[in-house]
């Protein structure tokens, strides 16, 4: 099959097509035709093997343990592992194909990728593969931190940063789903997009400060994480909540060793005396409980999926800078389907 194989870390320029072995599929594994896999953040994290700490996190030591980079992906069921009840030959699907944390390679660049049945859903009808690979990664966290860290109740204020991105767009969707007042801020070039995708009000980050308007939210769910935590809780009501997904730019964060991860422990470890900080313990859906919700809401139309636009597997090199080096509008994607 072809797939693009990444021997070194280093950049976009460093990957490359080539004819390479199916991947093996486990008893508890479904082999997937890939019709289309999404480009994120965190592959470019582990194409260019930064933060370093990555390295010594499973992504592999001195080279990617899984040459094969991508993690979320749309396709039809090749084949099934023996012990599989949930899926069979021709089924559908979507899902994430690496069940750890994201700074691996998950193989899903490629004409065929090996999961577990669990990490898989079947596709709505209503999406296409392009809208379907957009979401697991970025449905996952926006789920995790929307759902159960503030336990969303109809009317309340949430402020989304970073709104028109691939997480915050779904967790703007979600908090519109869950009945909140949704303000959402981003670039100008993305203010139509967030009102678009249900945004009650916008802010135009290049022009204000949400920190200091008068307004104060029950949620601020943060993306770029651009303002210390000391800032955002001006805006914050005395029992809202604060969670950090966090973003690097691409290196712009200039944190090469440990990247944001010294201020998450710093967030984690004020958590036990701020209140507006989620404390450690809260419960979070598997994997497979979230599918199963984010399939339901794509089915149901209240999540609907932006596509900037899609690049054959051949051109993966170009899909991964234009991601890092133009202001995207929505998920750039990968389609194998052109080498099938
Ligand atoms: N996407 C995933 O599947 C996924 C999964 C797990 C974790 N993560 C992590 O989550 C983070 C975010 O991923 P993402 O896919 O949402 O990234 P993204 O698509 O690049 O979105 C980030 C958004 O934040 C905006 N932004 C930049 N600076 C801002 C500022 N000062 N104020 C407000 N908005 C600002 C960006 O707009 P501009 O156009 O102005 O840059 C962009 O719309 C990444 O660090 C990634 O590693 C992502």
């Amino acid at each position: 099959m072809k797939a693009i194989v990444q021997e070194k870390y280093g950049s976009p320029d460093d990957l490359e097509l080539r004819e390479v072995a199916k991947p093996a599929v486990g008893d508890d594994e479904v082999l997937v035709r890939v019709r289309a896999a999404s480009v994120h953040p965190d592959v470019w994290h582990v194409v260019s093997g930064r933060p370093y700490v990555l390295r010594l996190m499973g992504a592999g030591f001195s080279k990617p343990k899984n040459p094969i980079p991508g993690t979320d992906m749309a396709g039809i069921v090749e084949s099934v592992g023996k012990s599989v009840t949930q899926f069979r030959p021709g089924d559908e699907v979507f899902g994430e194909t690496i069940g750890g944390h994201q700074w691996t390679n998950g193989g899903a660049f490629s004409e065929y990728v090996s999961v577990r049945q669990d990490w898989l859903a079947l596709k709505p009808d209503n999406i296409t593969f392009e809208q379907a690979a957009s979401v697991p990664t970025s449905g996952f966290i926006a789920l995790q931190n929307l759902r159960d860290a503030s336990q969303l109740r109809p009317g309340q204020k949430v402020l989304v940063n970073g709104g028109g991105g691939g997480v915050g767009a779904i967790a703007l969707q979600l908090a519109k789903a869950y009945g909140a007042h949704v303000t959402a801020v981003d670039s100008t070039s993305k203010l139509n997009m967030l009102r678009s995708l249900g945004a009650d009000q916008v802010i135009d980050y290049t022009q204000e400060d949400f920190t200091r308007r008068s307004v104060r939210y029950d949620l601020i769910f943060d993306v770029p994480g651009n303002y210390p935590f000391s800032a955002c809780k001006r805006a914050l009501k005395p029992d809202g909540r604060y969670v950090l997904i966090g973003h690097e730019n691409f290196g712009a964060s200039g944190k090469r060793v440990f990247g944001l991860l010294p201020h998450f422990f710093k967030l984690m470890f004020l958590s036990r005396f701020v209140k507006q900080l989620r404390g450690p313990s809260v419960s979070m859906p598997t994997r497979k409980d979230a599918m199963a919700v984010l399939r339901e809401l794509l089915e149901a139309g209240k999540i609907t999926p932006i596509i900037d636009s899609t690049y054959p597997l051949s051109e993966a090199r170009e899909a991964l800078r234009h991601m890092i080096e133009d202001e995207p509008q929505g998920k750039v994607i990968i389609t194998a389907a052109e080498a099938v």
